[in-house]
Formats: C-alpha cells, sequence, structure tokens
C-alpha cells in the first residue's frame, strides 16, 4: 500500500448550463469535481486549500474512517470549517473497502457543485469476482440551479417553506439533450454533443459503470434502453450480482453496474437516462436527465433521431413496488473471502422514527409551511441543531456542556399509527442530542417512516459505518413478527438505505469505531429542516480503539 497525496484548491469558476452562467465554487476549477483513485489499503491525504468566501468542509462518503474521526468532515459535528485563506489535510486509510465511494461538500447546500468519485481498486493481485471490465467509467448524477442553491435554502429556511426545486438533473456535470436551452427536446447534430455525456463504447465488451448518486433532494431510477445492466457493487461493497433493466440509487448511495454492449451495433446510439423517485410533498418535478451511449464507429449524423425513439423504460413515479423489490435483491456475497459479519445477537435495540413536522413560525412573522408555520425534521421529533463548534472536539476534550446533550430518546416520545392519520400536533422539539454506546456495542436500529405531512421515503445515512440491512417492509414495524424474518446470512451492507415511504427499515452494525458519527436524511432539504442525529462511541480499552488527538492543523470555530 501507499500514500496517495492530492491537492484541493477550492475555488470559484464560471460554469454554463441550460444557457445560465454562475460562478460556482469548484475543486481545481472542475465540474464535477476531480477522481479520487486509491486501492484498498492506502493512505489518502488531501490538502484541502479554501479560497472562496464561503466556509467549507469535505466529506469523504462511505469511508470508513477507522480513527480517523477528525477527517469525516461534516461541519460543526467533526470538524469546525475551513475558513477562507485557510488549508486542512483530511488524512484517512482505506481499510477493508473497494468499489465506489464519493466525496462531497458537507455543509449547507455546497454539496451542490462540490463533489466527485473515489475509487477504491482492489488489492494489487486480487481480481474482481466478476468478469473483468474492459473499461470503468464514473457516471455521477447532481442538480444544476440557474440561481445560487445557498441563497434558495436561506430563503426556505427563513419563511419556513420548501425550497424551490433545481433546473436540471445532471449526468457527469451535463444536462443531456432534453434540457438543451436552444432546443425544443429534439437531438440535432447542434444540441447532441453540447451539454451531453456521452459514453462512447465498443462492441461486445464489459464496462464497469460506477455510479453514484450526489444529486441534492432526490432518488433516482437510471435505465439504458435496451440494454441489461447486472448490479455487482453497492457503497464499495460487492454483492451477489443480479440482473435488472432499471436501478434506483438514492442520494448517498453508489452502484456498480456491468453493462454488457450488444455484439454488432456500429453506428448505433442509446439513451440512458435518469428520473426522481419522489414521493410525498410534491417537492420533486418530474424531469428527466439523459446522456447517449454511442458505439463506435461514430453515427454519421444525429438528424432525424428524437427523444421518444430511443428512451429507455423508467418506472412511474412512486413506484414502491419497484424500490422495494430492487433492494430486497441486494445481498451480500457473504462467501470466504468476502464474509458477511452480520451481528446476530444485539446489546442494544433503538427505535426512531424519521420524517416531518413542524416549529411554530416567529412572532411577527409570516411562515408558509403547513398552517403559517415552518417545516422540520426529525428523528424521534428531536429536529437537530447546529452547534457553532465541534462536537467531536467537545467530546474528545469531555466538554459536552452547552453543546450537546446525551439524553436522545432511544423510543420515540409520542408513539401513534405512523401509516393512519397522523396527530393533529405536528411540533418538534429542538436539540443537539446524541446517542453515546460503549466501544463495539452491537445496535440494532429500527428506522420508521411516519405520514406526518405525507409519507415520504428517507435515504439515511450513517456516517463512519457499513452497515446490514437486515429487514424492511410497509406499515407499522411490528416487534413480534418482522424480526422473525430478519435475514442475519446475506443481508447487504451499505451506508445509506432508503427508508420506504410509509415502511420501516431495520439495520445492525457493530459500533466498532470511537469518534462522533452523524446520521442523517441524504436530501439535502430534510437534513436542513433537521433531520440528523448523532452517535457517540466511545473508546475501547486497547490502544488501536482510541481516538488519536486531534491533528495540529483542525480549522478552529
Ligand atoms: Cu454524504 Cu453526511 O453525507
Amino acid at each position: 500500500s501507499t500514500t496517495r497525496y492530492y491537492n484541493f484548491d477550492i475555488r470559484r469558476q464560471n460554469v454554463t448550463r441550460l444557457c445560465h452562467t454562475r460562478s460556482i465554487p469548484t475543486v481545481n476549477g472542475q465540474f464535477p469535481g476531480p477522481k479520487i483513485v486509491v486501492r484498498e489499503g492506502d493512505r489518502v491525504i488531501v490538502k484541502v486549500t479554501n479560497n472562496i468566501l464561503n466556509n467549507v468542509t469535505l466529506h469523504w462518503h462511505g469511508v470508513r474512517q477507522l480513527q480517523s474521526g477528525w477527517s469525516d468532515g461534516p461541519a460543526y459535528v467533526t470538524q469546525c470549517p475551513i475558513q477562507t485563506g485557510q488549508s486542512y489535510a483530511y488524512n484517512f486509510t482505506i481499510v477493508g473497502q473497494r468499489g465506489t465511494l464519493f466525496w462531497h461538500a458537507h455543509i449547507s447546500w455546497m454539496r451542490y457543485s462540490l463533489y466527485g468519485p473515489i475509487i477504491i481498486l482492489p488489492k494489487i493481485g486480487l481480481p474482481y469476482p466478476f468478469p473483468k471490465p474492459y473499461k470503468e467509467v464514473p457516471i455521477i448524477f447532481g442538480e444544476w440551479f440557474n440561481v445560487d442553491p445557498e441563497a434558495v435554502i436561506a430563503q426556505a429556511l427563513r419563511t419556513g417553506g420548501s425550497p424551490n426545486v433545481s433546473d436540471a438533473y445532471i449526468i457527469n456535470g451535463l444536462p443531456g439533450p432534453l434540457y438543451n436551452c436552444s432546443s425544443n427536446g429534439n437531438i440535432t447534430k447542434q444540441s447532441a454533443p453540447s451539454d451531453t455525456f456521452k459514453l462512447k463504447v465498443k462492441p461486445g465488451k464489459t464496462y464497469l459503470l460506477r455510479m453514484i448518486n450526489a444529486a441534492l433532494n432526490d432518488e433516482l431510477f437510471f435505465s439504458i434502453a435496451n440494454h441489461t445492466l447486472t448490479i455487482v457493487d453497492v457503497d464499495g461493497v460487492y454483492v451477489k450480482p443480479f440482473n435488472s433493466n432499471v436501478i434506483l440509487i438514492t442520494p448517498g448511495q453508489t452502484t456498480n453496474v456491468l453493462l454488457r454492449t450488444k455484439p454488432t451495433a456500429p453506428n448505433a446510439f442509446f439513451l440512458m437516462a435518469a428520473r426522481p423517485y419522489a414521493t410525498g410533498l410534491g417537492t420533486f418535478d418530474n424531469t428527466t436527465t439523459s446522456a447517449i451511449l454511442e458505439y463506435r464507429p461514430k453515427p454519421s449524423k444525429y438528424y432525424n433521431i428524437t427523444f421518444p425513439l430511443f428512451k429507455p423504460t423508467l418506472p412511474v413515479l412512486n413506484d414502491t413496488v419497484f424500490a422495494a423489490n430492487f433492494s430486497s435483491n441486494l445481498r451480500s456475497l457473504a462467501n470466504r473471502q468476502y464474509p458477511a459479519n452480520v451481528p446476530q445477537n444485539v446489546d442494544k435495540r433503538f427505535f426512531f422514527t424519521v420524517g416531518l413536522g413542524t416549529s411554530p413560525c416567529p412572532h411577527n412573522r409570516t411562515c408558509q409551511g403547513p398552517n403559517g408555520t415552518k417545516f422540520a425534521a426529525t428523528v424521534n421529533n428531536i429536529s437537530w441543531a447546529l452547534p457553532d463548534t465541534a462536537i467531536l472536539q467537545a467530546h474528545f476534550y469531555g466538554r459536552s456542556n452547552g453543546i450537546y446533550a446525551t439524553d436522545f430518546p432511544v423510543q420515540p416520545p409520542f408513539p401513534f399509527n405512523y401509516t393512519g392519520t397522523p396527530p393533529n400536533n405536528t411540533l418538534v422539539s429542538n436539540g443537539t442530542k446524541v446517542v453515546v454506546v460503549p466501544f463495539n456495542t452491537s445496535v440494532e436500529l429500527v428506522m420508521q417512516d411516519t405520514s406526518v405531512l405525507g409519507a415520504e421515503s428517507h435515504p439515511l445515512h450513517l456516517h463512519g459505518f457499513n452497515f446490514f440491512v437486515v429487514g424492511q417492509g410497509f406499515g407499522n414495524y411490528d416487534t413480534v413478527n418482522d424480526p422473525a424474518r430478519f435475514n442475519l446470512v446475506d443481508p447487504v451492507e451499505r451506508n445509506t438505505v432508503g427508508v420506504p415511504d410509509g415502511g420501516w427499515v431495520a439495520i445492525r452494525f457493530f459500533a466498532d469505531n470511537p469518534g462522533v458519527w452523524l446520521m442523517h436524511c441524504h436530501l439535502d432539504v430534510h437534513t436542513s429542516w433537521g433531520l440528523r442525529m448523532a452517535w457517540v462511541v466511545n473508546d475501547g480499552p486497547l490502544p488501536n480503539q482510541k481516538l488519536p488527538p486531534p491533528p495540529s492543523d483542525l480549522p478552529e470555530c
């Protein structure tokens, strides 16, 4: 193993999409950002220098950060932000992970322009447990705003209403032919090449698509017309391969798929497309982003080919049946070489509701949330309040007073029928509350979606761990019958799971990583409304079970 050094210079760059030019934060002037390519076992040192006026932090999403919690990145959780003119070197080792993850800004909504792939190759000499791909290609989904997204969320938080949605979904930074601002949706010679990502392939080959959903607020369906995809890896963990024409990927999830190109298809091209799987409040739109799969030799013209002809079939909006089947097809390899270390016994059980609620409107103001209130979102009815200093530092120095409290409820304070009529009182409490667990606790957590202000699925992401998804279902979680059906043999292991619309998921993990670990909905609007909490894992007795002291360049608040 080696050490890989990267310099990330955060600076503004003019970028034009949908005929709008905006100066957006970038890493080294690139949008989307540069990719990090490492091997399992490598140390990674990324020196981040902030040359913009906003505070910034970066998060290495899905990287376990074993004993390197100071490099995890969520602002005011593991670190104070990197201020203008300052630098911070994130320093971590990739242990026991291989596949695709990604990095992104972890402060406010700056992920909209600061994100890029993390590609973890297997150790030298260790093959993939699937046919060797001819080529590997990252496919990263995002969202483009014609206005400043920071202003969009700031305004929504001020007024208590729902933020405006983005103007386009993008694939590798490009919106695709449907969004071309100077055409009406037809692919023309003029519009297709610009603003459209093209994947150029040869017939009869296998390609590994490393798919990443970095979008702010939407789970996405993705499909390629007339092609089948083989899912081989999610969130940096191999899975038992299975075929599907469509994949579902939530913000925060990564999915590696094999694409076998047709034996002969010269002069052909096919559309690949993604559109939101969205439920609930209508804070989504039903737009579609697309890109082109182009067989070499290249087609001679783009004329006379219109979008509907080559459109892949995507499930309809709100297709929860597809979503549930897709997730239940995901299984760990669970073999000798890649065992699934599923906790068989549980030390601590938790039941968390995740969902929306309301906060009172401040006096002398009119609010645009439900019935003149402000929108909020909670875990167990607690809406997370960001502290103004980093929790990890407070934890390390034993100074939690006035920064965070440890009385996070292990059960919802007001149980109700989560899939029936919601309660009249939707008021939430605010606070910075954490759950404290001893080192190596075997944790079981059931997360239940509530129907307050509409049922909605929530992609819950846990920092610092992978977890096993041992069960999922619709309706209210049944403490008697549901655990009997848990899969404790080959459940999928991942870092982000969709808590289904009107349903629940059960996860298990060993709390074997000392530090402070944020858990939150990866829809940024819900994060902003407070759908987050944190786990504090105490040090274990052995030296390699302790959180080391902070690095000397850790930013101060
Ligand atoms: Cu990808 Cu806390 O985030």
